[in-house]
Order: C-alpha cells, then structure tokens, then sequence
C-alpha cells in the first residue's frame, strides 16, 4: 500500500492517496482521514476548496510523525495571483496544523495565463521558503503545461492532477505529460461509482475475484498515475487500498483502455482558454 513513484524534484510520492473531496467538513472527513491511515495509507489529498483541510490537519496529527505522511493541498481560483497565492498557502498550513505542505498545486487553470503564471511564481517562492516542499497543477491541459514551460520556471510542475479511468483516459495529455517528467494523479479514478457496474468491468472483477473499485484503482496504478479513491466508508476506504496483490494482464488493461468516451464526472478546465 506504500509504494511509491518518484517526482522530478527526487521527492517520493506514495502511490495510493485518499481523496476528500465531497467529504463533509468535521468528524466526516476526520474520521475518514483516521481509518485511512489505520488502513495503511500514507496520502491525504485534500483542498482548500472541500473546506476539510483542518479535520486533515486534525487526524494527521494523531499519527507521528509528520514526516510518514504525505499532505497535498491546493490553490482555489478565487485564491491565484501573486500575492493571494501565498496568503492562501499560509492560511491552508494553517488549517493544516502543519509547518510544511508535501505537495501544493493551482487547482485549475480557469483563471486565466497572467494568474495561472503569477500563482505559478508564488508556488516556487513557497518552495525556497520551506513552507512546500514540492509544486504541481491541477486540470491543466497540454496547452496550459506549455505555456508554463515557455517561462522556463525555475522548478517544473511535479504533478498534474487530472480525472482519470478508463471512460475517461485522457492518453494524449497523459502521454505529453509522461514525456515531460510530470506525474499524473488520477483524480475521481473511481468516475465517482457511476460506472462500477459496467459489465467488461464486473467481468474482469469477477476473474481476478475483486471488487470493480480495485480494478478501477488498479487500472490506474498500471498505467504509472498515482491513484486517489475518495471514500468515507471504512470498509470501503480499507477495500480500496487492497490493490497490491493482484496484476491486471495486458489484454484486461487493453479492454479497459478500449471504454474511452471522454466521459468526465465534473468539470473539465483542461480545455480552457
Ligand atoms: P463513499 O464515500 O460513500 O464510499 P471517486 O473517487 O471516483 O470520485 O468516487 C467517489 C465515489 O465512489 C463516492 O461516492 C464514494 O462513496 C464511492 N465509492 C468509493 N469507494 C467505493 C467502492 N469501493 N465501492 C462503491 N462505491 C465506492
């Protein structure tokens, strides 16, 4: 359940990471984010936007030390621009009860180049501070990556994270961003339950004898992305992770693969302008 990948900044990232968005703020999202962690998972994903970065905090902070636990968090747009950017850092460490955030990303590129650059900037003066130790955005598309590379920034983008599975694979983005150093989280890798009973999928649960969400996280970890199930369900929080005894064998990843309809759960700021 701990393994991990490596970023381009030679920082660890643990593969499997909780997700919290939709998770209610208060004992909720507390009590998810402690299961998880008695489950083995060492990666919160949160955001200031879920409003659940103090019940994070809370729960991280009953399981020392610190340093085991991967805590990302990110920019809401409301919040990019220069200036606003680090105050939200602050307030979000805040919230956090923590003196450094693992990974902190632009949670979308809606707000526009000049911000999305100027947020950008702030991310790497967080990074010489030590208050983050590593940097990333959030439904970029290839348009916005390259943009942000024309700036040549100081410290590149260590992750994109972007929804994922396998109605939604995304394989040009997620291959500019392989050839590029950068990460891809799976976000929604689950496409929020709305396609566990797809029957290719409860076939392929029925061979390898594991539940549809398996599949789906399993899917995703194959294909190199770090995976982030959201759950608030103990049982389903501790299933979730039991993703490390099993391989899916090219054919079923290729019947997987052939489910593509750009089918996306939320959003998908990854076209904007
Ligand atoms: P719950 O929190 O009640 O478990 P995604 O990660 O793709 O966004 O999906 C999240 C949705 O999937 C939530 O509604 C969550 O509900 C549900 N979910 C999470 N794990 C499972 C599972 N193992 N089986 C069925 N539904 C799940």
């Amino acid at each position: 359940i701990n393994s991990t990948t490596r970023l381009n900044d030679g920082r660890e990232i643990p593969l499997l990471g909780l997700g919290v968005y939709l998770s209610p703020p208060g004992d909720v999202t507390k009590n998810a984010v402690l299961a998880a962690l008695a489950a083995g998972y060492r990666h919160i994903d949160t955001a200031s936007l879920y409003r659940n970065e103090a019940d994070v905090g809370e729960a991280v902070l009953t399981r020392p030390p610190r340093e085991e636990i991967f805590v990302t968090t990110k920019i809401w747009n409301s919040d990019q621009g220069y200036e606003k950017t680090l105050a939200a850092a602050d307030l979000s460490l805040a919230r956090l009860k923590t003196d450094y955030i693992d990974l902190l990303l632009l949670h979308s590129p809606l707000p526009g180049k000049k911000k999305r650059l100027e947020s950008y900037r702030a991310l790497e003066e967080l990074v010489k501070s030590g208050k983050v130790k590593s940097i990333g955005v959030s439904n970029y598309g290839i348009h916005h990556l390259r943009e942000l590379f024309e700036t040549h920034p100081e410290i590149k983008p260590a992750v994109n994270q972007i929804e994922v599975h396998p109605w939604c694979r995304r394989q040009e983005l997620t291959d500019f961003c392989e050839a590029n150093s950068i990460v891809v989280e799976a976000y929604s890798p689950l496409a929020k339950a709305q396609r566990l009973d797809d029957a290719n999928l409860v076939s392929l649960a029925q061979k390898y004898n594991k539940t549809s969400a398996q599949i789906l996280v399993r899917w995703g970890l194959q294909h190199g992305f770090v995976s982030l199930p959201k759950s608030t369900n103990n049982e389903r929080i501790k299933s979730n992770a039991d993703v490390f005894n099993f391989h899916l064998d090219d054919a079923d990843m290729e019947v997987l693969d052939s489910l593509d309809e750009n089918f996306v759960t939320g959003w998908d700021p990854t076209t904007c302008d």
